[in-house]
């Protein structure tokens, strides 16, 4: 059994010790709506009561010209922290609070321009931003030296200023973003004047005593902005000016979000290139992250002497327990993040963090713990993609006796064609969890058995979950199909299929188009972290994208990627008297999120 020695060895900052290196990096949740509520704080509680050693509270808004998810606007917010704390308390996990500005990427609480360096627009909210006067820069500075007050005041451990992801003290920072002509503008040092002050201000307010640090990374955009050598600098600058304790490396930018949080495309450690110079620059714990899922990871990236602690930000989004159920030796139990973004920023895009393999994340009041059932049940899934196994798995969890019925050699659905696409892989991961947990539970599982309703009345079910999938994306047979062949792709779903069809089509030799009737292909995946990354595969294999075509061009190979809903079942089960649930794409194609969360919308008694 690994001992974890290296992740698990304490950690101390200015004088604080943190009980391992295992770290949530900030990450914005919503789930409070703006405010430290119950909700969010049994998302916290959860995870503290896990193992993980130190959460970074994800960025607060500090001024009403940037309202963020959280904010730090008021005195109330002390309480607000006092509640979070004393509940965290048992746990020993160490928090700290991030306090950043968007900058033009922000939204302002009058409906009055977002405040910048310079009259710029976001590149999400496309206005033109007010150019910060000297009286701005004095009062956002004094803002955030009042937000890391009360934090400190309400029983935070520590506070990071956030100086990435092109956010405002970046926008200062950048040549490409900071067009002024004063003291803060035009040279180096003045550009990185507002980050330094700003830092300052924090740290006379909250002290020597209390832990401090700053979130910073390359941009990763190329010309004018901000290089990791320019954080290098800048972290050279605080750490000479003796105000941070430590540095927190991420990577990207609003202008390449994809690289902030890196999709499955992305190998684990994408980030540790950039982050190596800044590390390096100054003689402080530094914390790196990256697409890191496992305590494994992180152990071996500090034996190396890579960093002194790691970020497993949506790992922990995903699985709570993963410290816990990695000390036990139960590494194969925690359930893995997918890095398909859909859940969390997805989610955050629509209104408040989610997960799209473990949908009790923000509702932790809502889940509780799976306890027993006091009627233990007999149980029939038909079906084992996602949703049919996670219903197969929370009905076992339950304490029913579940059978479970998969017409192919194998379990996983759909997702066993879905993860065999162009950087895909990981999808799999998650129906190879559940395939796991299901021989765990010890849930009957029948391959190879298209069941029918003599079959399932044999079982004597009290319910049946019919999870029986879609039809209408499926990957043709192209051994006969010559290599430059035509091959046209027609997105009808809006899902990420089409794209994954094309590149899987182009990497075989095909000269591919994809079409849509519609404005934009894969409409429905996210276009930033998700379809970007995607498209400039396709445009390297020359795959041509056309949208507002209907009827599609005639092609050698032509395919329609259409789900629908395949439910031969449910009439016939109702009609015998039995009491059926029809989950996931068998009731409305969707995807891995909304197949998983259908299963826990079963109610087994
Ligand atoms: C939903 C979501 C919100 C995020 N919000 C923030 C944030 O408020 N501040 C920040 O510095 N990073 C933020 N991040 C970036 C994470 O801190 C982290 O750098 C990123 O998720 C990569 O780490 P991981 O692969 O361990 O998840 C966010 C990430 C996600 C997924
Ligand atoms: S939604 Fe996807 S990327 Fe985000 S934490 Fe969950 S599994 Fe990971």
């Amino acid at each position: 059994m690994p001992t974890y020695e290296h992740v698990l060895a304490p950690i101390e900052i200015n004088g604080l010790e943190i009980k391992n290196r295992v770290v949530r990096t900030a990450h914005g949740t919503n789930i409070g709506q703006g405010r430290i509520t119950d909700e969010l704080i049994a998302y916290h509680e959860a995870r503290a009561a896990g193992g993980c050693g130190l959460t970074i509270l994800e960025a607060a808004s500090v001024h009403p010209t940037d309202m963020g998810t959280l904010w730090l606007h008021d005195a109330s917010v002390v309480d607000d922290y006092r509640r979070l704390m004393s509940r965290l308390a048992p746990y020993g996990m160490a928090v700290f609070q991030q306090l950043g500005h968007l900058g033009y990427e922000g939204v302002t609480a009058d409906g009055g321009p977002p405040w910048s360096a310079s009259e710029l627009p976001g590149p999400s909210i496309r206005r033109p931003a007010k150019a910060m006067t000297a009286d701005d820069i004095a009062e956002l500075t004094d803002a955030f030296a009042q937000a890391a007050r009360w934090s400190v005041e309400g029983g935070v451990h520590g506070v990071e200023v956030h100086i990435a992801h092109g956010y405002l003290l970046q926008q200062f920072m950048s040549s490409a973003t900071n067009q002024r002509a004063d003291e803060y503008g035009g040279s180096w040092e003045n550009r990185i004047r507002m980050a330094r002050e700003v830092v300052g201000a924090v740290r006379t307010a909250i002290g020597a005593e209390i832990p401090l640090g700053v979130r910073i990374g390359s941009e990763a955009v190329g010309d004018g902005g901000v290089t990791e050598h320019d954080c290098a600098g800048l972290v050279r600058v605080l750490a000479d000016d003796g105000l941070i304790d430590y540095v927190n490396l991420t990577y990207g930018s609003c202008l390449r979000p994809h690289k902030i949080m890196g999709g499955m495309h992305e190998p684990p450690g994408y980030e540790l290139e950039a982050a190596a110079p800044v590390v390096a620059a100054v003689d402080l714990p530094a914390i790196v992250t990256g697409r890191f899922r496992t305590l494994a990871e992180a152990d071996q990236l500090i034996a190396e002497g890579v960093a002194d602690m790691v970020g497993l930000t949506r790992a922990h989004i995903a699985d709570p327990d993963l410290v816990a159920k990695s000390l036990e030796g139960r590494e194969a139990e925690v359930r893995p993040c997918i890095a398909g973004n859909d859940g969390c920023v997805g989610g955050l895009n629509r209104g408040r963090l989610s997960c799209a393999v473990n949908p009790a994340v923000g509702r932790e009041l809502e889940f509780p713990r799976l306890e027993p059932s006091t009627q233990p049940l007999q149980v029939v899934v038909v079906g084992g993609g996602p949703g049919g196994m996670e219903a197969a798995r929370l009905a076992a969890e339950r304490g029913h006796s579940v059978v479970l019925f998969e017409a192919r050699d194998r379990l996983g659905g759909a997702v066993r064609q879905a993860q065999e696409l162009p950087t895909r892989a990981l999808l799999g991961d998650i129906c190879d969890w559940q395939e796991r947990e299901l021989s765990r539970l010890g849930v009957d599982v029948r391959l190879n058995q298209a069941a029918d309703v003599d079959a399932i009345t044999a079982a004597r079910p009290h319910l049946v979950v019919v999870a029986t999938g879609a039809t209408g994306a499926e990957l043709p047979d192209i051994s006969t199909v010559p290599r430059g062949a035509t091959a046209v792709v027609d997105d009808r779903f809006g899902g990420y299929e089409a794209l994954g069809f094309a590149e899987w089509l182009a990497t075989r030799g095909l000269a591919v188009t994809v079409t849509t009737p519609g404005r934009r292909v894969a409409a429905n995946a996210l276009l930033d972290l998700v379809v970007q990354p995607a498209l400039e595969r396709l445009q390297a294999l020359n795959v041509n994208i056309q949208t507002k075509v209907d009827p599609p061009p005639k092609a050698h190979l032509a395919l329609t990627v259409a789900k629908h809903p395949h439910d031969p079942l449910s009439t016939d089960l109702i009609a015998a008297g039995l009491k059926a649930h029809v989950i996931g794409d068998a009731r409305e194609p969707g995807r891995i999120l909304t197949a998983i969360a259908d299963a826990h919308g079963v109610e087994f008694g």
